[in-house]
C-alpha cells in the first residue's frame, strides 16, 4: 500500500514555523466556507481564517470563478515592460477606497516583501534628495513587539524575539519604542524629537500588533505619535497586512485615525487569501522623489510574480465580495458578538486580559511565563482540534479571527468550546 500523504509530507517537506521534530501535518483536501476538510472527511472549524488571510472562507466560487476566466486570458506577464487590466483595475479600486491619498500602488507578492518596498521607498526617498537638500535620514523608528515580516529588512524592523533571535547580530539598527500609552507619551515624544532628523520614517502596525502577542492599543495616543512623526516630515508607514479590509471593524485601521500615513503595506486578506499578493501604496510626495530622468533615482526593485494577473483578479474579487452590505454587515455582527465573547471571559480561572478589536477576539492563559515558547495555548488548540475546531496561538496568547462568512451558530459553537475549557 502506497504511503500516506502525511508520511510522503513528513519525508521532504519543511513546514513554516514548524519544529521539524513535530508530528505530521493533517493532510487537507477541501475547504468550504469556514471548514477544511481532511482525507478522512473530518471538518475543522478555521477560526484563524488560515494565518489571517481568508476573509470570505475557503473556495469561494465567485474568485474562483474569475480566476478560472484570468487564467484563461493571461496567466503571467512580465510587469517591467508590459501591464494588464486586473493590475490597472486593482490599482483603481484601491485608490478609490484606501484611507490615503494615494498616488502610486506598487505590487509585490506578500506582506514581507510589502513592507520591505515600504522601507525601500522611505529611505530612498531621502536619499534621492541628498544632494539637493543636504539630508541624511537613515534611521527607521518602529514599535518593540512590531511583526513586520520575515524578510531581513522586515526583520529588522520588527522588534527583537524569539523569531529573530538567531539573526539578532545580522539586523540594522532600528530607533524602539513603547506603543504609545497616556503614560509613556510624553517619554516617546522626547526620544522622536532627540533624533527627529535622522529617522527617514516609522513603521507601525495600527492599533493592533498582531504576532508580537495580539497587543491592541489606543487610537488616540496613535494619532498624536503620528502627528508629532508628520511635524518632523518623517514618513509614516502604517503596515496594515494584517489588519486591512476589514478585520478591526472599519475597512482600514488607519480609518480610526485622523493623521493619515504616507504609505500603506496590505497582503493577507487583499486576494481573500487566495493568492499571494503585496501592495505598498504611496502618496505623491514620496512619488516626488522618485520622478527623474537620472537613472539612479530609479526605484530598483521587482519580482517575478510582480502584479500577477492572477493574483490581481483574486484581489478585485475578494475586494467586491467584501464592499457587500452583507459583507459589512457580518464584519459589525462578529465585532459585537467578540465583545459578548470578552465579557464571558472576563473572570474565568486561568485566563486574562480578555479584549478584541473589531473581528479578532484574544486573551491571556495565565500558566507559565507569558511569550511565544509558552506551550499553555497549545494544550487549548489541541483539546479544540479534537473538537473539529482549529486555533494556533502565540504561546499563551489565544485568539481567534474567523472568515467573515461564519454562521453564527459556529462563531457560538467556537465561543462556547473556549469556554467550557475554562470554569465561570
Ligand atoms: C503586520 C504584518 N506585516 C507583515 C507580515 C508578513 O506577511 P507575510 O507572512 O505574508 O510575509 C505579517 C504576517 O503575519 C503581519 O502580520
Amino acid at each position: 500500500m502506497s504511503d500516506s500523504l502525511s508520511e510522503r509530507d513528513k519525508r521532504y517537506i519543511w513546514h513554516p514555523y514548524t519544529s521539524l521534530s513535530a508530528p505530521a501535518p493533517v493532510p487537507i483536501v477541501k475547504g468550504r466556507g469556514a471548514y477544511l476538510i481532511d482525507e478522512g472527511d473530518n471538518f475543522y472549524l478555521d477560526a484563524i481564517s488560515s494565518w489571517w488571510v481568508t476573509i470570505h472562507g475557503h473556495a469561494h466560487p465567485y474568485i474562483a470563478e474569475r480566476l478560472y476566466r484570468q487564467a484563461l486570458e493571461l496567466e503571467q506577464v512580465i510587469f517591467a515592460n508590459f501591464t494588464h487590466r486586473p493590475a490597472v483595475e486593482l490599482a483603481e479600486y484601491l485608490v478609490a477606497i484606501l484611507p490615503l491619498e494615494v498616488s502610486k500602488v506598487f505590487y509585490s507578492d506578500n506582506g514581507s516583501t510589502a513592507t520591505e518596498v515600504a522601507i525601500k521607498m522611505a529611505l530612498q526617498y531621502w536619499w534621492n534628495q541628498k544632494e539637493s537638500a543636504g539630508l541624511k535620514r537613515t534611521k527607521i523608528l518602529a514599535f518593540h513587539h512590531g511583526y513586520h515580516g520575515d524578510t531581513f529588512g522586515a526583520m529588522s524592523i520588527s522588534g527583537r524575539s524569539v523569531f529573530t533571535e538567531a539573526f539578532n547580530d545580522k539586523l540594522f539598527d532600528v530607533i524602539f519604542i513603547d506603543t504609545p500609552e497616556a503614560a509613556t507619551i510624553s517619554q516617546i515624544r522626547s526620544i522622536v524629537e532627540e533624533h527627529a532628523e535622522e529617522i527617514a520614517a516609522f513603521i507601525y502596525e495600527p492599533l493592533l500588533q498582531g504576532s508580537g502577542g495580539m497587543r491592541m492599543y489606543e487610537p488616540g495616543m496613535l494619532n498624536e505619535l503620528l502627528l508629532l512623526c508628520q511635524q518632523h516630515d518623517i514618513i509614516c508607514i502604517a503596515d496594515e497586512v494584517m489588519t486591512g479590509f476589514g478585520r478591526t471593524g472599519k475597512l482600514f485601521a488607519s480609518s480610526y485615525m485622523t493623521a493619515i500615513p504616507d504609505i500603506i503595506c496590505l497582503s493577507k486578506g487583499l486576494t481573500g487569501g487566495t493568492m499571494a499578493l503585496g501592495v505598498t501604496a504611496c502618496n505623491a510626495k514620496i512619488e516626488s522623489a522618485f520622478i527623474s530622468e537620472e537613472k539612479m533615482k530609479t526605484f530598483f526593485h521587482g519580482h517575478s510574480f510582480t502584479a500577477n494577473p492572477l493574483a490581481c483578479t483574486a484581489a478585485l474579487a475578494s475586494i467586491d465580495l467584501l464592499l457587500q452590505q452583507d459583507c459589512l454587515d457580518r464584519i459589525d455582527w462578529i465585532s459585537a458578538s467578540n465583545k459578548e465573547f470578552v465579557k464571558k471571559l472576563e473572570g474565568r480561572a486561568g485566563i486574562k486580559n480578555a479584549r478584541s478589536l473589531g473581528t479578532i477576539a484574544a486573551f491571556e492563559l495565565s500558566e507559565g511565563k507569558d511569550g511565544y515558547l509558552n506551550t499553555a495555548g497549545k494544550k487549548l488548540a489541541e483539546l479544540l482540534m479534537q473538537q473539529g475546531i482549529f486555533i494556533r496561538p502565540l504561546g499563551n496568547t489565544v485568539y481567534i479571527m474567523p472568515p467573515y462568512c461564519i454562521r453564527e451558530e459556529e462563531l457560538e459553537g467556537l465561543q462556547h468550546a473556549i469556554l467550557a475549557a475554562y470554569s465561570a
